[in-house]
């Protein structure tokens, strides 16, 4: 969980030299491409296909994502919910915890800053018109047991109006035209009823939609809604309620969502970003992390039974990357997501151990662990279980009659040692029992324990991938698949530029290359709420209104929608070069083939400064039928990068190629991945 570059268990496990050498294709494919680290600076540049000796198939699983709550990529991001601590919870400190002026320590001694700074955060007073009064956290009557604190505003003299203002995650976007749906819980005493003053802002009080009054509002707890209409747009509103008559008033879990989400789900997803995600094709969805899963403490890890059903009901919690997180992104919002998104869903389970790079950490003892393993096969009832079953009861209840089937299981987050191994057999014993279909996936290589899938993660400096360009070819086939599970250039290229986007590819080439053994892979983190990164470098950043997908985001999606049925061999020759102060090679390349479309996809990266002319051999092709597709992806300045203010700085260039020979020579552009798509005929 670290910044630093951490290849986790793919390089300590990884054999290196003199593991035994592969055989068949596998090793046809190391050696080619093993020819192109032998070229010197004098010899041309070349790359041969041989297109009639298709190899393995590339599994439609390759490119996924993960999604992990960090840097406010749910909360405050995809998740469309626009008000910010709705449920008056943010500031509450779990009981044992330690506070210490601005920071806080678990039980055990694990430290971190104190994720607020007020009691409210994200609400504040509004006094307008010479009204007077208070706004306070209060306990005194709580909405349920889950929720046991919310908002007490007082009114002490009338005025124009006396209330409370959310700006939201720093601000809420308003569009004109666009409806709002508010819902609160509110309570009086003494059963006095109060009209509640409700308005759309901007943040100096100009009103964004009619100003709309609630009358009688007042007596126990109950749910009130309001539709609210924006007729002009402003991407920093907020929202203010308030009242003008002295007196009492409690609110609790307030809600206002946009009603336009992602496929316009109830609770749903924020359109823009949501697109984003589709934009990517993935095929497979991992969630909900990452080190939320195993939590900073046992108590801390993401727990789905607290995530699910009326968002009055759940219980959110401090979200280890240093915010609070109403899991209003729930188990069923990841599950409903990847369903829409056509994605298998990957879902990663506790171990029963905490965090263990947040030292010290919990680990569960053997007594108790039988009733966190109930806990995963529960959430796998409810996700998959007939309706009849307790846990697809409650699915059903909450919208979802039909089983999202699981295929996939991750047992940990980056967990390794003794009781790992102990725990992880339990785990895989109860799941496989249960859900013999399940593919389950380990953190770590495991003597002694049926391991199918291993999650590796890198994150490193570009030097690194340029120089795995052949990691994954002498990894034995007789081991578990791999699915890497996190991998991202994130060192020495701020928050991320085109040459660290270059090396991915060319990690990523050698994946799809080995993609017999490297079954799935998914680039991270996902998302960054530019006013809040916890990670140096993400894939999609975005403030209230608008996004960006960064270089690598747009190499993710050109290897998704480029990913052909099958590698074909692909020999390179090209010399060694200094890039940016790095030794690599002149330019790296893969070939496939797209079958349904007797299309030869080459994909090649010149991570280089200057334009790389390279003769390509098609060797079993008769004739290019018709002109290629080509795209581009590069710039002349290395450290290019897209932004929020310029998001299409860094896109592929779609171009026409007239049909070539089938020997032809390409000059590829500084700085560049291309991918050519030649449609072609066979000997
Ligand atoms: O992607 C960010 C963090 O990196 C993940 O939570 C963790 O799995 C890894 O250490």
């Amino acid at each position: 969980m670290n910044r630093t570059q951490r290849p986790r268990s793919g390089l300590t496990s990884h054999p290196g030299a003199g593991v035994p050498r592969l055989c068949g294709l596998a090793t046809l494919f190391a050696t080619l491409f093993l020819a192109a680290s032998a070229a010197s600076a004098a010899e041309p540049a070349t790359i041969a296909i041989d297109v009639a000796k298709p190899g393995h198939a590339v599994p439609t699983t390759l490119w996924g994502i993960f999604f992990e709550e960090i840097s406010h990529a749910g909360e405050g991001g995809l998740y469309a919910e626009m008000v910010r601590n709705r449920d008056f919870e943010a500031s509450v400190v779990p009981a044992g915890w330690h506070v210490d002026g601005t920071h806080v320590s678990t039980p055990r001694g694990w430290r971190t800053r104190l994720w607020f700074t007020n009691d409210l955060p994200g609400w504040s007073q509004v006094e307008d018109g010479g009204a007077e009064g208070q706004i306070a956290l209060d306990s005194s009557s709580p909405l349920n047991d889950r929720n046991p604190h919310s908002l007490r505003i007082t009114v002490t003299k009338r005025g124009a109006r006396c209330g409370v203002a959310n700006s939201g995650f720093w601000g809420m976007n308003f569009q004109a035209g666009q409806w709002y749906d508010l819902t609160f819980y509110a309570r009086t005493e003494r059963n006095r009823h109060f009209g509640l003053i409700v308005s759309l802002e901007s943040i100096d009080g100009k009103e964004v939609c009619e100003r709309e009054t609630l009358p009688e509002v007042g007596g126990r707890w109950r749910k009130y809604t309001l539709s609210l209409h924006a007729r002009q747009s402003d991407p920093k509103g907020r929202l203010v309620i308030t009242l003008s008559d002295p007196g009492t008033i409690w609110l609790d879990v307030v809600s206002l969502f946009p009603r336009h989400t992602f496929r316009n789900r109830p609770n749903g997803m924020r359109p823009d970003l949501a697109q984003m995600l589709v934009g990517l094709h993935p095929a497979f969805l991992r969630f909900p992390g990452g080190c939320v899963v195993e939590g900073c403490t046992m108590a801390n890890r993401f727990r789905w039974q607290d995530s699910i059903g009326d968002i009055a009901q759940r219980k959110g919690g401090f979200d280890l990357w240093g915010y609070y997180t109403t899991y209003g992104l729930g188990f069923q919002e990841y599950l409903q997501l990847a369903e829409d998104l056509g994605a298998e869903p990957v879902y990663v389970i506790n171990s029963g151990m905490s965090c263990q790079a947040r030292r010290p950490n919990e680990t569960v003892s053997d007594a108790d662990l039988h009733r966190y393993v109930q806990d995963s096969l529960d959430a796998l009832e409810y996700a998959m279980g007939p309706v009849t079953s307790k846990w697809g009861a409650l699915r059903a209840a909450n919208g979802h009659p039909a089983p999202f089937p699981i295929k996939y299981v991750e047992i940990g987050n980056e967990n390794h040692g003794p009781a790992y191994l102990k725990h992880y057999k339990i785990y895989y014993d109860a799941i496989k029992a249960k859900y013999p279909h399940i593919i389950t996936i380990a953190d770590t290589r495991l003597r002694d324990a049926p391991v199918e899938y291993v999650d590796d993660h890198f994150y490193v400096r570009p030097a690194r991938f340029f120089h795995m360009w052949d990691y994954f070819d002498d990894v034995p086939r007789n081991g578990p698949k791999i699915y890497v599970g996190e991998y991202a250039v994130n060192r020495g290229v701020g928050h991320g530029n085109l040459f660290g986007a270059l090396a991915e590819a060319v990690f990523m080439l050698d994946m799809e290359k080995n993609s017999d053994l490297v079954k799935m892979c998914s680039y991270a983190p996902l998302f960054e709420n530019v006013n809040q990164p916890d990670w140096p470098v993400n894939l999609i950043r975005f403030d209230s209104s608008r996004c960006v997908g960064r270089s690598s985001y747009q190499v993710q999606k050109l290897f998704a929608e480029n990913r052909p049925d099958v590698v074909l061999p692909t020999r390179v020759t090209a010399p060694e070069v200094s890039a940016r102060d790095i030794r690599v090679h002149e330019f790296y390349a893969l070939a496939g083939l797209d079958e349904r479309r007797h299309e030869v996809v080459l994909k090649v990266v010149n991570p280089t400064a200057t334009p790389v002319a390279a003769s390509i051999d098609l060797r079993g092709v008769t004739r290019v039928t018709a002109p290629g597709t080509i795209f581009t992806l590069g710039n002349a300045n290395a450290t290019a990068e897209n932004t929020l203010d310029h998001p299409n700085f860094v896109v592929p260039v779609k171009s026409v190629y007239p049909a070539p020979d089938p020997e032809f020579t390409y000059h590829f552009t500084p700085n560049s991945l291309t991918v050519l798509r030649l449609p072609v005929a066979m000997r």
